[in-house]
């Protein structure tokens, strides 16, 4: 019997929407009725909840399941023209935690968190890297590259009105899309975080091998429960009021 890609999403298990590979991307939820928006207020719940955690439990970890879920929301992440210019570095090796820890100006999350997970971007975006995207979505989408040369023109000529230090710049700033995307869906699975700038990137890049790799770090993030004894989880959230952020035109 036919089945809708809606139907086929109603009847697979929930587990199933937050896993796929590349090369099932073409199997992705799609934007459809299928989608049901939270209750508002679970949204403010989760935003006002979330803080950068200071110090998190030991103890406590991520079930696997619940990670895997905040990789594939890094994946997921959008970035200008899609191209993806970064890198996810899961550090899981303790010995590698710790030494990345006096990069980190000694932060303790580095080796507390349940996870660590180091951004790393392109340090410039070549004609390779636009080849291989472009062979990308013909593949996923199933047309053939030749379709795709306005849009890998546009992509070329963007790119070549840069050098490579304004390309980093550039790749860099999507990094933050990622991190952004990371720590929302942490906080709406009731996962702590935080986002780490205060870290030495060219240690961390010595550190993590990234050299030759065509990556840089640029951020990383600290994922787990906070401990009991996080203060920082109590303090009041300082926030400007809207209307000193918010203008309308
Ligand atoms: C890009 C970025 C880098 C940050 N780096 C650090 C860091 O290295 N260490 C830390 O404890 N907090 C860090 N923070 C957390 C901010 O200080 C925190 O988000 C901000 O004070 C707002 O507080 P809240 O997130 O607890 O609501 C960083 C936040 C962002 C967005």
């Amino acid at each position: 019997m036919f089945e809708s890609p809606v139907q086929q999403l109603e009847t697979r298990p929930a587990c199933w929407l937050i896993r796929y590979s590349g090369l099932r991307a073409r199997e992705m939820p799609l934007p459809s009725p299928a989608m049901h928006p939270i209750d508002l207020s679970d949204l403010m719940a989760a935003l006002r909840w979330r803080y950068a955690t200071k110090s998190f439990d030991t103890g406590k970890k991520l079930a696997p399941e619940v990670f895997d879920a905040l990789l594939d929301a890094l994946v997921l992440a959008p970035s200008s023209f899609g191209i993806q210019p970064w890198k996810f570095i899961v550090v899981q090796d303790p010995e590698l935690r710790a030494e990345l820890q006096p990069a980190s100006w000694n932060q303790p999350q580095v080796t507390e968190a349940s996870h660590f997970v180091v951004i790393a971007a392109r340090e410039s975006v070549a004609a390779a890297q636009v080849d291989d995207w472009i062979a990308h979505i013909a593949k996923v989408r199933g047309v053939p590259e030749a379709s795709l040369a306005d849009y890998r023109g546009r992509m070329t000529g963007f790119l070549a009105a840069m050098d490579d230090g304004q390309k980093f710049a550039w790749a860099s700033r999507q990094t933050y899309i990622a991190l952004g995307q990371l720590m929302t869906s942490a906080a709406l699975l009731a996962v702590d975080a935080c986002p780490m700038e205060g870290i030495s990137p060219p240690a961390y890049d010595q550190i993590l091998g990234l050299p030759g790799s065509g990556y840089r770090t640029v951020v990383a993030c600290a994922l787990g429960y906070r401990s009991a004894q996080d203060k920082y989880a109590l303090v009041p959230k300082s926030r400007f009021e809207r209307t000193q952020v918010v203008e309308y035109r």
